[in-house]
Parts: C-alpha cells; sequence; structure tokens
C-alpha cells in the first residue's frame, strides 16, 4: 500500500506515467467514468479548502466513486480530542483512500502510519502540499510542453508557501531548471530548502524586486501571504500588499511567460490580470481534478 506524503515519494518516472494518465483522462473521460464503481474517498480536513477538497471530491465523482469526510475539525471529533491515529484508523474502515489536510507539519504522516488505506497528504502546515505540485507540474507540461529548462520566477511568502516547497523539490529533479526567488527578507524560502537546492546544484537568485527578472521568465508563480502561518497580525499587514502583478508589471513579461497560482488569490495578482492570456490560473484549477483522479487510480492501483 502507498500513501503520498511529497513529490519525492512518486519517482520522476511514476511522475512522468501520473501525469500522462492525467492527460489521458483529460481527453477521454468517458473512458473513466466507472473506474471507481463502489469505491469511497474520505476527505479529512482539519483546516480550511476550496480547491483541493472540491477538486478531490469531483475527482473521485468522476471515476463513479464516492465521497464521504468532513471539511473542518470543528465538526469532527477532533472537536472532541480525538487524535488523528484514531481517526484514521476509524476511517479506514469506511473508505478505501483519504485525503487529509492538516494545520500541523506531519499530522498526514502519522496518519499513513496508522492507516490501512492509501493516506494523501493534502496539504500540512507549511511543510508540503504533493497534490498541488501534481496540478502544477500538468499545468506546466502541457501548456509549455515539457518540465525542464524553464525559467520559474517563485514569488510572495516562500517562508511558509508549502506550494513553493513542494514544487521546488518536484522541479529540481528535471535537468534546466533555474529559479528566480522573489520575496520580502523576511518571507525568504527556508534554509533548509536552500540547502536542497545547493546539494542539488541549482542555480537560483533571490531577490526582492519582481521587476527586474519579470523579463527572462518563462513562468511567474504568485503566492498569497500566508496569513493563518503568522505568529501576529502586523506583521502580516506589513507583508500582505509587498507584491501586486498588475497590468503594468505584465507588460514587462515575455509574451510566452505564464502566470500561475495555487490559489486562493487575495490582492496579489490584480483582477485586471485575469483577462491576460498569460493569466492561467483558473486553467490550473482545473487541471487539479485530472491529476487527482490519475492519482486515486494509481494508488488504488486499478488499471483501465
Ligand atoms: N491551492 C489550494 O490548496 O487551495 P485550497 O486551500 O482552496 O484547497
Amino acid at each position: 500500500m502507498r500513501h503520498l506524503m511529497s513529490p519525492l515519494d512518486l519517482s520522476v518516472e511514476e511522475l512522468d506515467r501520473l501525469l500522462d494518465l492525467a492527460g489521458d483522462i483529460e481527453k477521454n473521460p468517458d473512458k473513466y467514468a466507472h473506474a471507481c464503481d463502489r469505491k469511497k474517498l474520505a476527505t479529512a480536513f482539519y483546516e480550511p479548502s476550496t480547491r483541493t477538497r472540491l477538486s478531490f471530491e469531483a475527482a473521485m465523482i468522476n471515476l463513479g466513486g464516492s465521497v464521504i469526510g468532513f471539511p473542518s475539525d470543528d465538526v469532527s471529533s477532533a472537536a472532541k480530542g480525538e487524535s488523528v491515529a484514531d481517526t484514521i484508523r476509524v476511517l479506514s474502515c469506511y473508505a478505501d483512500i483519504c485525503a487529509m489536510r492538516h494545520p500541523k507539519e506531519g499530522a498526514p504522516m502519522v496518519a499513513a502510519s496508522r492507516s490501512k488505506i492509501p493516506v494523501i497528504n493534502a496539504g500540512d502546515g507549511g511543510h508540503q502540499h504533493p497534490t498541488q505540485t501534481l496540478t502544477d507540474l500538468l499545468t506546466i507540461k502541457s501548456l509549455k510542453g515539457r518540465l525542464d529548462n524553464l525559467k520559474i520566477g517563485l514569488c510572495g511568502d516562500l517562508k511558509f508557501g508549502r506550494t513553493v516547497h513542494s514544487l521546488i523539490n518536484a522541479l529540481i529533479r528535471y535537468p534546466g531548471i533555474e529559479f528566480v526567488m522573489i520575496s520580502p527578507e523576511e518571507l525568504r524560502l527556508p534554509s533548509y530548502m536552500r540547502e536542497i537546492l545547493d546539494a542539488a546544484g541549482v542555480k537560483y537568485v533571490e531577490t526582492e524586486r519582481m521587476e527586474d527578472s519579470l523579463g527572462t521568465l518563462d513562468i511567474l508563480y504568485m503566492t498569497r501571504v500566508q496569513r493563518e502561518r503568522f505568529f501576529n497580525e502586523e506583521d502580516y499587514v506589513r507583508m500582505k500588499d509587498f507584491y501586486i502583478l498588475d497590468n503594468e508589471k505584465m507588460a514587462m513579461a515575455s509574451e510566452e511567460m505564464l502566470v500561475m497560482h495555487p490559489l486562493p488569490r487575495v490582492n496579489e495578482i490584480a483582477v485586471e490580470v485575469d483577462d491576460d492570456p498569460r493569466a492561467v490560473y483558473f486553467q490550473q484549477a482545473q487541471y487539479g481534478v485530472y491529476v487527482r483522479m490519475a492519482l486515486i487510480l494509481t494508488l488504488l492501483e486499478i488499471e483501465v
């Protein structure tokens, strides 16, 4: 039985197979419509979510399965003090696979160690968000045609942004990847992530200014400042509007540069940018359904 805690749980070959499967699902949805008949997905979400939870639900329903679960800890027995370890043992009796989001780093891993069904990390604190990474990789592969030889700007909250940490882990395994880390000093990429980049020999620069690199990027990956991870509101308010991508800044970028964002967006991308054909963040959310369908099939070892 396999779980997914980090993108590194999948080899590059497995990742490529999974993305190919997601591509086939996009083109031939009817072929997969009964692949998970009588299977159940449990969504155990201890933290708010729109995309991850609902795209997992849509994915399982598209595969012919059904969904049970809870959308927040206050409507589950976690509110009465039940541990994650006990909860997953119970969910193992009710469902075939579980997607879990938790504010504490490592909580889905604790669940996986006690589970009788595959557990998918749907985001754990500021640590990892592997299914967002699968979504991002499918978006890049589908729209750019490759996952190698790309210059990617990661902009915003690189300290707490788990989507960024997972994406870096996944992309450094492909050749010719280069990063521009755009963040205020206080929201700089954590040292353990910089060590990973250094150990892999990946080229990257760190800067506070978005404008300087815009013209050179293949992809600009914007992120929200993670309010829920700040210790005080004052620091959040000071940081929250540090970067705002608008049409004036988009004019500095190449015609081929894609703007991605895991969403939710707050102020970091002006609404006027949504009409720019290079803004692909809503398309990205759609790719999340195909790739989660492919992941469910892979972890349940269902071949169609
Ligand atoms: N991208 C993402 O994880 O969005 P949600 O928090 O809405 O699931």
